[in-house]
């Protein structure tokens, strides 16, 4: 009877300290993600989206990201986001040809091809931010982005029709992209690499 009281004793003692080292285990792991590469690290990243399976997809898409870091990781995603947004750029200018265009929309297009070739330009400019490891700059670029995203989305919201041109619908992917590459920058941040 004492025997196999000390041994249950024993027992929970170890049980104790394995939860103890185990718990250990996991705080160190919260706070060194940039420990993870690849595609541990965009599963890591994209456990935070919004938009989980488009930010697994998209940053997947690139070859690259097998073996990226945080820097890595962070040029690959501003690029897709420039890839969308040249994308769109492209899709507004051959919308624009349409001269069978409401005059309304053809003005909300004009307007979007000016933000599009913000967007397009404050992306580049967060990469030469990220070259500097200026990150303050590097996020503020991203941002803004985003917000001129949301700009040339709203120019369409505001004709009060349904968005045929799909054009709202674009910036909202590129706002997931922009929150995607800021993700990882928040990562960046808190790693200082
Ligand atoms: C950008 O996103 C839109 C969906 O909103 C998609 O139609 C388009 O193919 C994407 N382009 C690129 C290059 O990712």
């Amino acid at each position: 009877m004492m025997m196999m009281r000390s041994t249950a004793a024993l027992f929970t003692v170890l049980s104790l300290a394995l939860c103890l080292f185990l718990l250990d285990q996991t705080d160190a792991q919260a706070q060194a993600p940039s420990s993870a590469v690849g595609t541990a690290l965009v599963a890591e990243v994209c456990g935070q989206c919004k938009d989980k399976d488009l930010c697994l997809s998209s940053l997947n898409a690139d070859p690259n990201t097998q073996t990226a870091d945080l820097s890595g990781l962070t040029l690959i995603s501003i690029r897709v986001a420039t890839a969308n947004a040249t994308d769109t750029s492209a899709y507004i200018s051959q919308m624009l040809k349409d001269t069978s265009l409401e005059p309304g929309v053809q003005d909300a297009l004009n307007n979007c091809a000016d933000y599009y070739d913000d967007v397009v330009q404050q992306l580049d400019d967060s990469l030469a931010a990220l070259t500097v490891r200026n990150y303050g700059d590097l996020r503020k670029w991203v941002e803004t982005a985003a917000t001129e995203g949301d700009s040339c989305g709203a120019a369409f919201t505001a004709l009060g029709e349904a968005d045929k041109l799909g054009v709202v619908g674009r910036t909202r992917t590129l706002k997931q992209l922009c929150n995607n590459a800021l993700a990882v920058i928040s990562l960046l941040e808190k790693n200082k690499q």
